[in-house]
């Protein structure tokens, strides 16, 4: 149960949505790849949530009590339209964004995803080239949907997966779902070709840390990237507490002392997650033994070189996972604004950017959850 107390107020009431900035001809950005924001970061990375939705009921996510029957999800007329997602990624990526991750919710519980996913898989970088398009999943629909979402497109994907123990799974997903039906989903990404495959387990600390190592034997030598997530404040109604995170320095620790580790250089900059590679006798990187990684955005923000940009189910452009106040994109896209006037908006919203939550928490008393101005859930923004 959260120890909060939950204003009866619906979160995404339009006072807190800022309108996407006004287009002043005299200003106009066009696009050239080179976007920047005010700290000097690039925009590379869009996250797409296609659906608030989810058949799991995560703790740290939707929690059951709040995300019930009566919790209110989005009408099908407010989400954006496959035509407008498209439209959109297409000036992201005149821009400069290099990769886009479909989020939710449960982006698999959005119907004929595979149509979307085909939109997307055409369009090219500013440089040319096929975006990197991914996609992260709870898994529960893979097994039936990996080919399909394979053949439309998709290149890669990345499963939740909080632990391996049947019945430690099923009280995480708050909905008894079986741990055995998502490790068939992965195998049947794995066969569809979706590779690397990441796996993305949210530790809290006395609910889930006795998984760490079974995870870990589980995936290593498997060519998936076994990767833990410190348990976040994000969003205003999972009762978070410091006490529940599990510093990654603490994992990696644990590992270490069963499994020595090498830390790996970042394969791309602003990356999440710092690498650490499992090390063969002589304490050089194993590669056929793989690799973890650690996202440590509690304990180690790594704000200063983000690039994510996050775009809600209904077309709202937030800047930074904990932000409370979105930019309404689809006003415009359902308005009769030209791809020039939202490639200049887009600019002008990120140039204003200055957002670094992770980095200032740490100066910051512990957030109430109850402030004035709430901050999105994760499963309206996306992941
Ligand atoms: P890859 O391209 O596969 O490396 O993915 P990624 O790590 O960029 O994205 P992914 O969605 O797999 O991120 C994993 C987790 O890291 C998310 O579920 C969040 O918990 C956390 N995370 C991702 N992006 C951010 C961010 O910008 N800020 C913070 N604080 N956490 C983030
Ligand atoms: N802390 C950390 N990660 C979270 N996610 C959702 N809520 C949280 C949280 N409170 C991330 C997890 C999950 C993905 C869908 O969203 O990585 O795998
Ligand atoms: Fe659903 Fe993922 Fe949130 Fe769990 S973490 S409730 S699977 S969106
Ligand atoms: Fe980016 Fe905000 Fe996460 Fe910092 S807290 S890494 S600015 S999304």
């Amino acid at each position: 149960m959260s120890e909060r107390v939950i204003p009866l107020v619906d979160q995404r009431i339009p006072t807190l949505n800022a309108p996407a900035a006004a287009f002043d001809p005299a200003s106009r950005m066009a696009a050239n790849g080179l976007l920047a924001d005010r700290l000097g970061r690039p925009l590379r990375d869009l996250r797409i949530s296609v659906t608030d939705r989810c058949n799991f009921r995560c703790n740290y996510c939707m929690p059951k009590d709040i995300f019930d029957k009566d919790y209110p999800y989005l009408p099908h007329s407010a989400l954006l339209s496959f035509e407008e997602i498209t439209r959109v990624a297409r000036l992201f990526a005149a821009h400069g964004v290099r990769k886009i991750r479909l989020t939710g919710g449960e982006p698999l519980l959005r119907k004929n995803i595979e149509i979307l996913i085909e939109q997307l898989a055409a369009l090219r970088t500013v440089d040319g080239e096929p975006l990197d398009l991914t996609l992260t999943t709870n898994g529960s629909l893979l097994t039936r949907k990996a080919q399909a979402l394979k053949d439309a497109g998709l290149r890669r994907i990345t499963v939740s997966l909080d632990g391996l123990d049947d019945a430690v799974f099923r009280r995480m997903n708050d909905v008894d779902f079986p741990v055995a039906d998502v490790l068939t989903g992965i195998e049947a990404a794995k066969a569809a070709g979706l590779g690397p495959i990441k796996i993305n387990m949210v530790v809290k600390r006395g609910t889930n840390e006795h998984e760490i190592l079974p995870m870990v034997r589980h995936f290593k030598g498997s060519g998936m990237v076994l990767r833990f997530i410190e348990y976040m404040d994000v969003g205003a109604t999972n009762g978070w507490r410091m006490d529940e995170v599990l510093p990654s320095a603490e994992v990696v620790k644990l590992i270490q002392a069963e499994m020595p580790l090498v830390q790996l250089e970042p394969s791309a900059p602003g990356e999440t997650a710092e690498r650490w590679g499992f090390a063969d006798a002589e304490g050089n990187h194993d590669a056929a033994a793989g690799e973890i990684g650690v996202i440590s955005s509690v304990t180690h923000a790594f704000c200063g070189d983000c690039n994510r940009a996050r775009l809600s189910t209904e077309g709202r452009l937030y800047l930074c996972l904990f932000a409370t106040q979105g930019h309404d994109l689809r006003s415009l896209l359902r308005g009769n604004a030209s791809d020039v006037d939202i490639i200049s908006a887009i600019g002008h919203i990120w140039g204003a950017r200055d957002d670094r939550y992770s980095e200032l928490r740490a100066a910051q008393p512990p957030d109430t959850g109850n402030t004035p101005q709430r901050r999105v859930e994760m499963s309206y923004i996306g992941g």
